[in-house]
């Protein structure tokens, strides 16, 4: 059998995922956007081989514990029964960014695991049905497929929740700021924990999600008009909501950290004078900031002032997963 490797980018959340219709096929509550990060990456190689007793992974450079390994083995799983095989699979995956920090590894891991092993079965999956098997891995994982600007949908049934590219004005040339607060460690409530906590704990969780839904229309008013300020304030509204959530769930669920509020106003300074660049904040302390090409410069430049902030990795917007020629075994 064949050996694959796939590429596939981060995303960061603009309209939050944050809990499930159906824990099993994981269908979201709500529909989400995202932005693809250019440079946060995930490659991984899949090689099927007869010889093989169980499916061994690896991570380079750092550790999956048994819980992330079962994990990948289960999603190998969902390729081996739409391929008709059982035959185990050698998997070596690498990032270029800390896994399990809030960085969303776990989207760009599993839109590189499906494509690889979709291309390593020569599955012939177009990007809807990547997309749908992406999300089965994790739920992020589907926005990861198309990547660019996406929006994945709620559905009804499995073949109804997918992403695909959302219209995003053209002329927003843009960057991403993710900015990496001290102290990176793996995050202490994973988002899977996270959310089946809120949806089942947090008293307003109803009301924020059907609050998700009106932003959602919020965002495509914004970006069909054109209007930077009003996108803005949509994301950070999300961000808020997301993070109200997780802080009145029991027990509370806290991920900001002193800097990630310390961002947060330095980005209102900026704002004062005239300089308009948004943040968000998905399942950790960092944070992503949403800013104009022409701004980046003076926006960085404040932000690596404050002693908290660890490295600021400057971003395009990544595009879709797909398959290289170079593997990594
Ligand atoms: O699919 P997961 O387990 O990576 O969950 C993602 C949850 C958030 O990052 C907080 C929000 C989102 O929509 O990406």
């Amino acid at each position: 059998m064949k050996k694959a490797t796939a590429v596939a980018h981060s995303n960061i959340a603009l309209i939050k995922y944050w809990g499930k219709q159906d824990e099993g096929l994981r269908l979201p509550m709500n529909a989400s956007v995202a932005i693809g990060l250019e440079e946060a990456l995930t490659t991984t190689t899949v090689e099927f081989d007869e010889k093989l007793d169980k499916d061994e992974v690896s991570i380079i450079g750092d550790e999956f514990n048994e819980m992330e390994t079962a994990k990948v083995s289960q999603h190998l799983d969902r390729v081996r029964a739409l391929a008709g095989i059982k035959t185990r699979a050698r998997v070596v995956s690498q990032n270029n960014f800390p896994k399990a920090a809030g960085m969303a590894s776990s989207a760009s891991g599993f839109a590189a695991l499906t494509v690889a092993a979709a291309g390593a079965t020569e599955l012939n999956l177009n990007e809807k049905e990547l997309s749908i098997l992406a999300r089965q891995g994790s739920g992020s994982a589907s926005r990861s497929v198309p990547g660019g600007v996406s929006v994945w949908y709620t559905g009804e049934t499995s073949e109804e929740s997918y992403a695909e590219p959302i219209t995003f004005p053209a002329n927003w040339k843009l960057k991403v700021l993710m900015v990496m607060a001290e102290g990176t460690g793996a995050k202490k409530v994973g988002s899977t924990e996270g959310m089946a906590l809120s949806k089942k704990n947090c008293p307003y969780y109803s009301t924020a999600v059907s609050e998700a839904g009106n932003n959602l229309e919020r965002l495509k008013e914004a970006m069909g008009k054109g209007d930077w300020s009003g996108f803005g304030k949509v994301i950070e509204d999300e961000c808020f909501r997301l993070h109200a959530v997780c802080m009145t769930t029991t027990p509370n669920i806290l991920y900001f950290k002193g800097v990630t509020v310390e961002v947060f106003q330095t980005l209102y300074k900026l704002r004062e004078k005239g300089i308009e660049a948004f943040f968000t904040v998905d399942a950790g302390p960092h944070v992503h900031v949403i800013v104009k090409d022409e701004n980046v410069g003076e926006v960085k430049q404040a932000l690596s002032e404050l002693s908290g902030v660890k490295t600021i990795i400057e971003t395009g917007i990544g595009g879709a997963a797909r398959l290289i020629e170079q593997h990594l075994f």
